[in-house]
């Protein structure tokens, strides 16, 4: 008889708190045969399965998948393809398989990218998504700030490129949230700077995670040439404060 195909879940286990990881994943973290993560570039490291470690158990087998960080779409889909190949075939075996990220599964996540690989090489295949706490929901919680309230709007976008997204989209929502805060600071800086936005910006580093930084002066961000784990939330200025201290 052939084997039964199993099921991938795309888990996101919170921002860096073992205790934010959702029941959930931690149940179904225990059962499945395989867990997959994205290595880091630099290493063979991954901070999703630091933070899940405790809910994986001793025996499952545990494999990171590269995911290279460059604008060449063609060198981009052929690892997404290749590391979609490696779980398949996990689940063409009749085992289950998660794929752990940071935060949340459907929030700039690379299980998006497997996901649509695995959709496209193997549409048959059973796969199961379970949210995750973001890393700007934590920070929000860290500054007892509350993103967006009332009729309040929040844009969330991608510090990667500097202040170009800022540039482009800000303007009327009230709640501005930079992920991928680390390369470009500066250029984030000019950006709130000559729109004279009339924002107050605070950068967090490593929310949650051992090491972790508040940084309520953005010039002060763009100093310390934060790592990759930073993000910054910025709240127009209308009264309602954001609660800097750290
Ligand atoms: C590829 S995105 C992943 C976003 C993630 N899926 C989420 O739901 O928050 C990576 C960016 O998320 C942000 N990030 C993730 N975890 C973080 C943390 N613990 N502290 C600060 N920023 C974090 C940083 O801006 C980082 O550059």
């Amino acid at each position: 008889m052939a084997n039964q195909i199993g099921t991938l879940y795309g888990i996101g286990v919170g921002p860096g708190d073992p205790e934010l990881v959702p029941v959930k994943a931690m149940k179904i973290l225990k059962r499945v045969h395989v867990v997959f993560a994205a290595s880091s570039t630099k290493n063979q490291h991954s901070l999703a399965v630091n933070i899940a470690r405790a809910y994986i158990p001793d025996e499952t087998s545990i494999k990171l998948l590269s995911f290279p960080m460059t604008q060449n779409m063609e060198v981009k889909h052929k690892a997404w393809n290749q590391n979609a190949r490696m779980v398949i075939e996990i689940l063409e075996q009749g085992q289950d398989a998660a794929f752990i990220t940071v935060g949340d599964s459907m929030t700039y996540s690379t299980f998006g990218y497997l996901l649509q690989s695995v959709q496209g090489l193997a549409p048959h295949i059973t796969v199961k998504s379970i949210p995750g706490i973001t890393s700007y929901q934590a920070a929000a919680a860290r500054l007892n700030t509350p993103l967006v309230e009332g009729e309040q709007s929040m844009l969330v976008t991608s510090g990667c490129n500097g202040g170009n997204q800022l540039r482009q989209h800000t303007g009327n929502a009230e709640t501005v949230v930079l992920l991928k805060a680390y390369r470009n600071v500066s250029d984030i800086v000019s950006a709130f700077e000559e729109n004279d936005l009339a924002y107050d910006c605070v950068g967090i580093s490593r929310c949650g995670q051992p090491g972790e930084e508040v940084l309520p002066d953005i010039k002060e961000i763009a100093r310390r040439k934060p790592d990759y784990w930073t993000l910054i939330i910025a709240k127009q200025r209308n009264g309602h404060g954001m609660q800097s201290e750290s």
